[in-house]
């Protein structure tokens, strides 16, 4: 399958709005199509909308962010594509008619993935060229932040698009769930619609408010749910014997007429009450505020989870871990080959790294001194495994200093210096250049220490990480120290 720079979109309202985001965040290029002219302002204000948050959501080195165009013409962008993904409203005819199109355009080796909420791939591929090429991809709101996606093959899906766009969803942060049988509404929207009609079924009866029974979520199981689904919370609710326990003692229940299979009537009045009852909720605060408060919660929520290596937490984990060795193979890559000397790393002061005076603030040196460490650690070979079974160069002193600044959006490059390494020490020199005029913005001196896994005291390193890194002090060796290397502050000790 071929590499994805590009990702077409097919449809850009709320869905389309949030893979753009995405996408772009992760490095990938968007081509929107739709066919309304005014979704493209829709789409530009879409992705700055989502950028706050995502932006937030890791320290980990991002790549330059991916480019968005926008046309009318879904053809234009099936030629650009080298994966589509379908956003156009529910429907199925319109859907089949849409995809069948589009698949004339898009080269057979072009994915095509459709983001509904429940229709069958079988019937979505019907009357599509290359059929084997489609599938459902159906992701959640906000699609930028929540990282589920759900594949689901249709009788013609072929084996490759489902592993071709399981590994494309994973490398923009998500975690793609393999429905193995279509069925309508897939996993997911199945169960959520058994809550919505139980949900209607009380408003229409009149047992609770809309507040009430979003309380009765929100302060429980709501909470539960966001690491562990219902089967496992069961499982522990059983006791020593566990979901086998569960089921003796509630199973019965399950023959109680608690709950309803059909949906209620959707009458005016208890449409009238779900308004009325959300308005309320929602207290005068606008879609958008609720939307950054959403957001807020969510980018808190994985960044919780992730300590805890568990579900949305655990694909963060994952995903950083993929942008760390990106960035270190891309220095890598932008070496000369066999010289020891480590190429810069580069990046770009983000939007959100400014502080109140306009430039980039202090904390972001670190990150970026951080950040070239943790690439020339993985030159030499210490990387995720070697943490877990060898240990890591924990920081015992540092010292910065500050020339020039750094406006947002500026690319920078770090210069790493090996200046002593023996078997425990490792003293690392690092110089912060603005790319537009290679003026050296700051400099970050620092020493770690090797520490072994377990023990947390300061062992050797082994040999083969020493002699690499001896390799890359001597390479520049010749060369004077730069003049900041060894400084303390320069004022001279206060005297009582
Ligand atoms: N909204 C959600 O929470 C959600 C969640 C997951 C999946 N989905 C699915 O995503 C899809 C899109 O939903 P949405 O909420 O973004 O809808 P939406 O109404 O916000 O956006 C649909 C867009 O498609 C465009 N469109 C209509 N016909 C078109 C055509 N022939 N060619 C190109 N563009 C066309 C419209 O102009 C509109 O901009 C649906 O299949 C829906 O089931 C929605």
């Amino acid at each position: 399958m071929r590499q994805i720079r590009t990702l077409g979109l097919l449809g850009t309202g709320v869905i389309g709005g949030g893979w753009a985001a995405r996408a772009m965040h992760f490095g990938i290029d968007v081509v929107a199509a739709d066919v309304k002219p005014q979704m493209e302002q829709w789409i530009r204000e879409a992705v700055a909308n989502a950028e706050p948050a995502l932006a937030r959501l890791t320290l980990a080195p991002l790549p330059p962010k991916g480019q968005l165009s926008f046309t009318t013409d879904l053809h234009e962008m099936a030629r650009k594509a080298d994966f589509i993904q379908e956003n156009i409203p529910e429907q199925l005819e319109l859907k089949q008619r849409v995809l069948a199109d589009v698949s004339r355009s898009a080269p057979a080796d072009v994915i095509i993935a459709s983001s509904t909420s429940g229709l069958m791939p079988s019937d979505l591929q019907a009357k599509m060229i290359a059929p084997e090429r489609l599938l459902v991809g159906h992701p959640f709101n906000p699609v930028y932040l929540l990282p589920l996606v759900e594949l689901v093959g249709g009788k013609q899906t072929s084996p490759a698009t489902i592993e071709a766009a399981r590994k494309f969803y994973t490398y923009i942060g998500m975690h793609a769930l393999h429905v193995r049988r279509e069925v309508p509404g897939h996993l997911t929207d199945r169960l959520q619609e058994a809550i919505w009609r139980e949900i209607l079924h009380m408003i229409n009866e009149g047992v609770a408010t809309t507040g009430e029974l979003d309380e009765s979520i929100i302060y429980g199981p709501g909470l539960r749910w966001a690491a562990m689904g219902t089967n496992l919370i069961y499982h522990l609710a059983g006791g020593e014997s566990g979901m086998r326990h569960m089921l003796h003692q509630f199973g019965p229940c399950l023959k109680w007429p608690w709950t309803k299979l059909e949906a209620p009537e959707l009458t005016e009045e208890l449409i009238d009450r779900m308004v009325k009852g959300t308005q309320e909720q929602a207290g005068g605060r606008s879609i958008r505020e609720l939307e950054r408060l959403r957001d807020d919660y969510l980018v808190a929520i994985q960044q919780v989870l992730r300590q805890y290596n568990i579900g949305a937490g655990a694909t963060l984990r994952a995903l950083e871990q993929r942008l760390y060795v990106d960035q270190a193979a891309a220095q890598s890559a932008a070496g000369p080959a066999g010289n020891a000397a480590l190429p810069p790393l580069t990046g770009e002061v983000r939007p959100e790294w400014i502080d109140y005076n306009g430039h980039m603030t202090d904390s972001r040196y670190q990150q970026a001194f951080g950040d070239a460490l943790d690439a020339l650690c993985r030159r030499v070979g210490i990387d995720e495994e070697y943490h877990a079974r060898v240990g890591m160069y924990y920081t015992v002193e540092s010292h910065t200093t500050h020339h020039a600044e750094l406006r947002a959006g500026e690319p920078y490059y770090v210069e790493t210096r090996v200046l002593a390494v023996d078997d425990k020490r490792l003293r690392v020199f690092h110089s912060l250049r603005r790319t537009r005029d290679a003026v050296v913005a700051a400099t970050g001196e620092h020493m770690h220490l090797h520490v072994g896994v377990g023990s947390g005291k300061t062992v050797a390193a082994p040999a083969q990480v020493r002699t690499q890194l001896e390799r890359i002090r001597d390479a520049e060796a010749s060369k004077p120290l730069p003049p900041q290397a060894g400084r303390a502050i320069g004022q001279p000790p206060v005297r009582d």
